[in-house]
């Protein structure tokens, strides 16, 4: 095999919790993940000049080791003593640093598919250990699932059997946001410690989206707003068209709604369109 062609999700959190601060510096998270089909598509070439080359049409995506792609090629080409190098063509549809987890996702599609490309036979150990070297969302997509919940870093995943498929209003405002700089201010007394993840669990499993839409939380959202306190307005705006629930996607400035279909999603999405963000109608993938 030469060459693999491979999607690369986008996620939404749903809830997210930040339980507490670890001596490591990171931060203890409970959190609901549902993949989106906001995709990215990753071509991989073999090369036989050994080079990790990464191709993209998005100006904001590195091309060298600050990109997880490379970042994840080069792990992998130095752990196994590999020869041959790699082409990787990114096309970029997910929003860059915002809170949506295209980095994460390209790596974790990197690893599947480097994997096939370079006849690595990678263990299921294997994939995860090198999934939580290259960081805390990246194990979420290398299940193939649509809904887990995230513990510790948010590294440590459960798939949920959850067949719930869900529409969204998608607004991702360009104000690139950085997971460092949003989790090191988070006020860890202004979190929600008594909602419960279970309870919006059990609403989605009934298709009960009132209810969802009321549990939907992320403790982030303080944090978020006070590196950009345009959002509150962005919010206030979106809250008028009245979605089952809204919230801010993972450490980044997007902001989602559940609606209770395709139509009413287009329908916000057509009042939305502007020149300072970018507006997404989203299904649960
Ligand atoms: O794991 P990842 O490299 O994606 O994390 C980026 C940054 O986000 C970390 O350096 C850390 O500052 C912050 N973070 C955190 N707690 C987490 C995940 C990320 O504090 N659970």
């Amino acid at each position: 095999m030469k060459r693999i062609s491979l999607l690369s999700p986008a996620k939404l959190n749903l809830f997210l919790r930040v339980v507490d601060k670890r001596p490591d510096g990171y931060h203890n998270l409970l959190t609901l993940f549902e993949r989106i089909d906001l995709c990215d598509e990753l071509r991989f070439v073999l090369n036989k000049s050994g080079d990790i080359r990464i191709f993209c049409d998005h100006p904001g995506v590195p091309a060298g080791p600050e990109n997880l792609v490379y970042k994840t090629a080069e792990l992998l080409k130095n752990d196994f003593a590999l020869q041959d190098g790699v082409d990787v063509t990114i096309r970029k549809r997910i929003p860059v640093a915002a809170g949506l987890g295209g980095g994460s996702s390209n790596a974790a599609t990197a690893l599947l598919g480097l994997n096939r490309l370079w006849k690595l036979s990678l263990t299921k150990k294997q994939f995860l250990s090198y999934a939580r070297t290259i960081g805390s969302d990246v194990p979420f997509f290398l299940y193939d699932c649509s809904w887990a919940l995230g513990r510790e870093r948010g590294d440590r995943v459960r798939k949920l059997s959850l067949n719930t498929k869900l529409w969204h209003i998608l607004i991702v405002p360009t104000i690139p946001m950085y997971s460092r700089e949003v989790f090191r201010g988070v006020n860890l007394r202004l979190t929600k410690k008594k909602d419960d993840v279970n309870i919006l669990i059990r609403a989605l499993r009934k298709n009960d989206l009132e209810k969802a839409g009321h549990f939907l939380l992320n403790d982030l959202e303080t944090r978020i707003l006070e590196l950009a306190p345009d959002l509150g307005r962005l919010k206030t705006k979106l809250l008028d068209f009245k979605p089952q629930g809204i919230a801010f996607s993972g450490s980044g400035p997007s902001l989602y709604g559940i609606t209770r279909s395709r139509k009413e999603a287009e329908e916000i999405q057509s009042a939305f369109q502007r020149r300072e963000h970018e507006v997404f109608v989203v299904r649960t993938f």
